[in-house]
């Protein structure tokens, strides 16, 4: 996602006591950062924050990290979540700026991390970027390191050809598709769906939103 230049976005960051800027330093102690044994879900390629932040004030009893590669976009997601927490203290989230390449430096297995959310990733359309894809073999099985048995992921899209990719790259890197629409507006199939920036944007244009529920 292309947005301006934030020249405020790193220092403020950098004083934001929901960023974390070692986050390599919590790998296996993320219950300690976030002081509780409450479950903890990661998205990937937050982009705004939107999503966490409205998922996160829904759910003060599950940990967020959200992870992204850009600190102006991050400096983005800051903002929309003070704003959507209104003066309360933001103790469930976490922003992480880092590549997704680079995942297995800051979450191990014994993080038990419950879920992952992979909302909107860049489609790389042509075919030599195709493997950046966040639902490509490849990163699915570097977040396998990871994922205990039974944990899903929950993927959105409104890519025609990324959804109908991700199947065969959930299947090579042995996931099971347990749940999956062209039409997620339509045929909900998560229990609770909470829009993101990009699916309120492409709602508007009148694409559908696809969605897909795979499992380790
Ligand atoms: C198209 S935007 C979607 C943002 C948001 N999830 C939404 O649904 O509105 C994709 C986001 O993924 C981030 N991203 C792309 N590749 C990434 C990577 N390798 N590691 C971390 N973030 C990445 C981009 O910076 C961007 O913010």
């Amino acid at each position: 996602m292309r947005i301006r230049s934030k020249p405020w976005a790193k220092e403020e960051l950098n004083s934001c006591y929901f960023f974390e800027k070692e986050p390599e330093k919590y790998k296996e102690n993320w219950k300690e950062k976030f002081n509780n044994n409450n479950p903890i879900h990661i998205e990937l390629g937050c982009g705004k924050g939107i999503f966490v932040a409205k998922i996160a004030k829904a759910h003060p009893e599950i940990n967020f990290i959200a992870i992204d590669i850009k600190m102006d976009i991050l400096g983005v997601a800051k903002r929309n979540i003070e704003k959507l927490f209104d003066k309360k203290i933001v103790s469930n989230v976490v922003l992480v700026q880092k590549n997704i390449e680079q995942i297995n430096d800051i979450i191990s297995g014994n993080d038990n991390i419950e879920r992952i959310y992979i909302n909107f990733c860049n489609p790389w359309p042509r075919g030599k970027h195709q493997k950046r894809r966040l639902t490509h073999t490849r990163l699915l099985l570097k977040y396998k390191q990871f994922l205990k048995s039974g944990v899903e992921i929950y993927f959105k899209t409104d890519d025609e050809d990324l959804y109908n990719s991700s199947f065969r790259y959930f299947k090579a890197a042995d996931y099971k598709i347990i749940r999956y629409t062209n039409d997620l507006h339509r045929d909900n199939i998560f229990t609770e769906n909470f829009t993101t920036e990009h699916e309120e944007m492409y709602t508007k244009e009148g694409i559908k939103i696809k969605a897909i529920i795979a499992k380790v």
